[in-house]
């Protein structure tokens, strides 16, 4: 059974991606070093895999440990790397926490594993594309300045990996540029454990409904959209997650060589105010919103262009946006009434 590592596999992705790596017949380890995860989600995944996958705890940016691992895993043939801090807003206010942890901890992953001809997956995001010119957005539209050190981290990474490969690196390097991730497993019992005040919609809008936060402000409904409001690209977190399985897959053929990058969206656009009715309509719950003043750093609208994803990548969405709203409900009930 080919051996996976995924760091940051404790993470909201990372479980998810766990578990349709376990349904593909993979065999993944888990490399977390808990700053922004709960180790409780090990137990959570043995109730639906039915045993605890392998899992170290690891500070990637300790380069002799990371080293240490590898030398000591020389089965491992592929490489998922979701570890990295991600929130836009502090990356502004510690730019250099996100520096050194997202690109430091790529490059000792990178140099650890290196000469065995692994396959790596890079956990990127349509942040990379900033407000595209042109909507949809394909992965051959021009990267913009990044709109906070976070997303200029994600750039750096695939200008680091596309380097790399073009040196004539021994890796296989596929990047996937994740538009929102939304929603939980139909399990619920693994999701989105977002620590504080939530930042992103979805995961304030359950806990709205669930009564831990008053009322969701809808920030913007003056921007050249059918609504006003900001439109978005959300994805449903397991149809996220088989992406990864596929790239693995694209990467095990002959025909892959180097480096490629895939959208991984639905391709559909949807404002903030149908993602509110949404999950009003999906799962019977009246919100509580008002519409308030823009956020820094949001920009208008973006979708992905999924056509080479669907083509190349041999990978597109099944699930709704109804299904995300509906999932994510069920995650957030499941939460209040067994905390982890
Ligand atoms: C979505 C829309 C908000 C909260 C960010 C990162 C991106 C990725 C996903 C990591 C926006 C609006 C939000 C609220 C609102 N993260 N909103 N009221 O900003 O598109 O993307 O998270 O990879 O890199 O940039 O997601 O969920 O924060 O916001 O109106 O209380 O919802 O203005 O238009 P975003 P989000």
């Amino acid at each position: 059974m080919a051996k996976i590592v995924v760091t940051g596999g404790l993470g909201f992705i990372g479980s998810h991606t766990v578990v349709e790596l376990i349904n593909a017949g993979y065999e993944p380890i888990i490399v977390d070093d808990l700053s922004n995860s709960n180790p409780k989600i090990l137990d959570q995944l043995a109730k639906i895999i039915g045993y605890k996958p392998a899992f170290h705890k690891i500070d990637l940016c300790n380069e002799v440990d990371v080293k240490a691992f590898a030398d000591s895993n020389t089965d491992i043939t592929g490489i998922i790397h979701f570890a990295a801090s991600k929130a836009v807003g502090e990356s502004v206010q510690q730019p250099i926490k996100y520096y050194r942890n997202n690109i430091y901890s790529l490059l000792n992953v990178i140099n650890a594993f290196d000469k065995r001809s692994a396959n790596l997956v890079f956990s990127s995001s349509c942040t990379v594309y900033g407000q595209p010119d042109v909507l949809p957005v394909t992965e051959a539209a021009p990267v913009k300045k990044a709109e906070s050190p976070y997303g200029n981290t994600k750039q750096i990474a695939e200008e680091m990996l596309q380097d790399m490969s073009a040196a004539g690196s021994t890796y296989k390097i596929i990047s996937l540029r994740y538009f929102n991730p939304v929603g939980a497993h139909s399990t619920a019992l693994i999701g989105e454990l977002p620590i504080g005040v939530p930042q992103n919609l979805v995961p304030f809008i359950t806990q709205a409904a669930i009564g831990k936060r008053e009322k969701i402000t809808v920030f913007g409904d003056d921007y050249n959209t059918p609504d006003g409001s900001c439109v978005r690209d959300y994805i449903h977190v397991v149809d996220l997650a088989k992406a990864h399985v596929a790239a693995l897959r694209l990467m095990e053929t002959e025909a892959f060589k180097g480096y490629d990058v895939f959208n991984i969206g639905t391709g559909t656009g949807s404002s903030v105010l149908e993602v509110i009715k949404a999950f009003e309509q999906s799962t019977g719950q009246k919100l509580n919103y008002h519409k308030g003043p823009r956020r820094n750093g949001d920009i208008e609208k973006v979708w992905g262009d999924v056509a080479k994803s669907k083509n190349t990548l041999k990978w597109q969405t099944e699930l709704d946006l109804d299904t995300m709203m509906q999932s994510a409900w069920e995650w957030e009930k499941y939460i209040a009434q067994n905390p982890l």
